[in-house]
């Protein structure tokens, strides 16, 4: 495993993390959600990535739950939590608890997650999308404190506009504050500019790391979805067919088919390929991969090896392969 620092903080993180989304309490169990962190972990994986709104608490409860049986170190691992939608309205239609990144409910959800993960403290807590109607310094405030608090050793962004994050860093620093000091944008051949062009700045001027998600575009950049949905696929999910636009798209599955052409020239998959693509981002701290079974696991974390091989010419025939196509 290579670890890299996330962006200017003193924190290494592995190259390749696993987060829980979608599979944690939809696909999987406490004893299969326990042996993919267990096999992430064998390959030198030190970075867990979730959130409360993950199967509405459940795999905060199942991650939490696998990590006191596999009693690691605290030491050795970073756990990371999120914050914006909420959990299921426990008064009314949730007027201070849904869509939010109001100080009231940041401090209480972050007491929350720790329940479930039976954590003293996350290593980073993200706010998880932008809140249009909390004023950037009132939400900077409340992230300074959960930090101060001992509550999470670091804070970021999720899918915020570089405004925001600039905005929120100059708050922090003009108050002394906690800077928030990573981003979690969504990064894949598909969908590049936000990480390529809109925080390209940032990288230098404030030293953002970034813990990308969705490597595979949620399993389409495996070539599984060229002949429709597969049963035992994400994209099988009664709750995840808002995807099935995207995932059976013929466009796309005919450049997915010619990277797979590429992969095999190479001697890899095509998931790993994908996955090798994102990783040699040097502005991206970490690749935050997911599996439904210890095998894909095994695969994607094979993609590190696969680096090397992205010469300038595959890097050029990558090039053409996508052209214009992705976001
Ligand atoms: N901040 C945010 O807003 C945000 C949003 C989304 C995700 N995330 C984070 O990023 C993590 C990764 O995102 P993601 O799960 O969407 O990643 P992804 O790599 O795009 O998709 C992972 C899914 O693809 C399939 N897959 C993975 N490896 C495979 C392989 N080698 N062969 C065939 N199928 C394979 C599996 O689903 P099936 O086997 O079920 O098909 C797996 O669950 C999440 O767990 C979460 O922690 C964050």
């Amino acid at each position: 495993m290579e670890y890299r620092r996330l962006g200017r903080a003193g924190l290494k993180v592995s190259a390749l993390s696993f987060g829980s989304w979608v599979t944690y309490g939809n696909q999987l169990d406490e004893s299969a959600a326990l042996n993919l962190m267990a096999a992430a972990r064998d390959q030198g994986v030190n970075f867990f990535d979730n959130a409360e709104v993950y199967a509405n608490g459940k795999s905060e409860l199942l991650m939490g739950a696998a990590l006191k049986k596999l009693g690691w170190d605290r030491l050795t691992y970073v756990v990371t939590t999120k914050f914006f939608w909420g959990l299921p309205a426990k008064f009314g239609d949730g007027v201070n608890e849904k869509n939010t990144l109001n100080r009231k409910y940041l401090l209480q959800a972050i007491d929350a997650s720790l329940a479930r993960l039976q954590l003293d403290y996350v290593d980073i807590a993200y706010c998880h999308r932008p809140d249009p109607n909390t004023p950037l310094e009132e939400t900077v405030f409340a992230m300074h404190d959960m930090v101060a608090r001992g509550k999470a050793s670091y804070w970021g962004t999720s899918e915020w506009s570089a405004a925001d994050i600039m905005g929120a860093w100059h708050i922090a620093d003009k108050h002394h504050l906690h800077k928030p000091i990573v981003e979690q944008p969504e990064y894949n051949l598909f969908h590049r500019k936000k990480v390529e062009r809109e925080y390209a700045r940032l990288y230098a001027e404030i030293g953002l790391g970034t813990t990308i998600w969705s490597p595979l575009a949620s399993g389409l950049l495996t070539g599984k979805y060229a002949k429709g949905v597969p049963a035992d696929s994400r994209g099988s999910l009664k709750n995840m067919a808002w995807m099935h636009e995207s995932l059976l798209d013929p466009a796309k599955n005919a450049i997915v088919a010619n990277l797979g052409v590429l992969a095999q020239d190479i001697g890899c998959t095509t998931a790993q390929l994908a996955i090798a693509w994102c990783l040699k981002n040097p502005n991206v701290s970490t690749v935050i991969t997911g599996a439904s079974r210890v095998e894909q696991v095994a695969e994607n974390m094979k993609a590190l090896a696969i680096v090397p091989k992205l010469t300038s010419d595959v890097m050029a025939r990558i090039a053409a392969i996508f052209q214009e196509v992705h976001e």
